[in-house]
């Protein structure tokens, strides 16, 4: 793993996604540990983000390394033309890591491919959020007590979601059963279907919100206005699925329901101090899991 990018859950094998989960929770436990003080990390925020990028500049503060970077590509070089590979050519020439996150599906694989120093993807368009994904196994790691035979539904909006996508893929390793929950427009994609496929994994297609009881994880996620280049298909899913208190009666009392989140009405608020509502503490982990990843390409741990 040292010196080598994170561009999709696939790049790390099922030991070196346990590796990280574990070095994770040594950071959990002991949340400073300043082990990178000799290290300045770029952060290329091409797109918006709140607990991506504050969760990695908090990482990044946690273990003593500095960070420079822009949030807003408008205030850079790009607007005057500059390339994709010229950018990161000169990043890569100021820092010892960079995390991007960019609005096209591949643009994390060429940034990796044009730079001297490892990349980290924090989202590249409809494709992948791998770090989300680790984050997102550390939870349900930590509230399930395993990751292996586990019952996951993923919910809303199955088409455009990376983070679905690189769950999916990630979960793959430890034999689940998949519910996915989305209407038509937002299918999961034929090409994941077929990965599972090929895996024998068992999964099930619904467009209502049922067999809710069986679920160990309900993943929500929201539909995502900025993917659409038809609003007028947006509207009309945008409110598919709405989860409410009143639904999880019947759910198991070990459940819990998680969200990459933002999420905008998908997840009712009388929900959030429903004990199986995980999602503030799923962001929360993701301090922990980038302190983790950082930690792991860098060599430190
Ligand atoms: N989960 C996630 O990627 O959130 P942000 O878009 O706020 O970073």
């Amino acid at each position: 793993m040292k010196n080598k990018s994170l561009v999709s859950i696939n790049d790390y094998s099922k030991e070196e996604i346990l590796h990280v989960l574990n070095i994770s929770k040594d950071f959990e436990n002991n949340k400073n540990q300043p082990l990178l003080s000799d290290k300045i990390i770029a952060s290329l925020f091409f797109e918006p983000s709140t607990r991506t990028r504050l969760s990695f500049d908090t990482a990044i503060n946690r273990l003593g390394a500095r960070v420079v970077g822009f949030t807003d590509s408008a205030s850079t070089s790009t607007v005057k033309g500059e390339s994709l590979k010229d950018t990161i050519k000169m990043v890569s020439n100021y820092s010892d890591l960079i995390v991007m996150r960019h609005p096209l599906e591949g643009s994390a694989r060429y940034a990796a491919e044009q730079s001297d120093v490892p990349i980290i993807n924090a989202g590249d368009g409809a494709n992948q959020h791998p770090t989300q994904t680790l984050l997102d196994l550390y939870s349900i790691q930590k509230t399930q007590g395993t990751l292996e035979n586990l019952t996951i539904f993923l919910i809303g909006d199955l088409k455009y979601g990376r983070t679905v996508h690189s769950l999916l893929m990630a979960m793959s390793h430890f034999n689940p059963t998949f519910f996915f929950v989305a209407p038509e427009e937002m299918r999961m994609p034929k090409e994941y279907r077929l990965f599972l496929e090929q895996k024998g994994i068992e999964y099930f297609e619904q467009t209502k919100m049922e067999n809710l009881e069986k679920g160990d994880i309900l993943y929500m996620t929201r539909v995502q206005k900025e993917r659409f280049s038809d609003l007028l298909e947006f509207e009309r899913v945008k409110n598919s699925y709405i989860i409410k208190n009143a639904m999880l009666e019947n759910t198991k009392e070990t459940m819990r329901i998680l969200h990459p989140l933002p999420r905008v009405n998908e997840i009712d608020v009388d929900v959030d101090t429903n004990p199986k509502a995980y999602y503030f503490k799923q962001a929360e982990n993701g301090v922990y899991v980038r302190m983790g990843i950082i930690a792991a390409i860098l060599g430190i741990k």
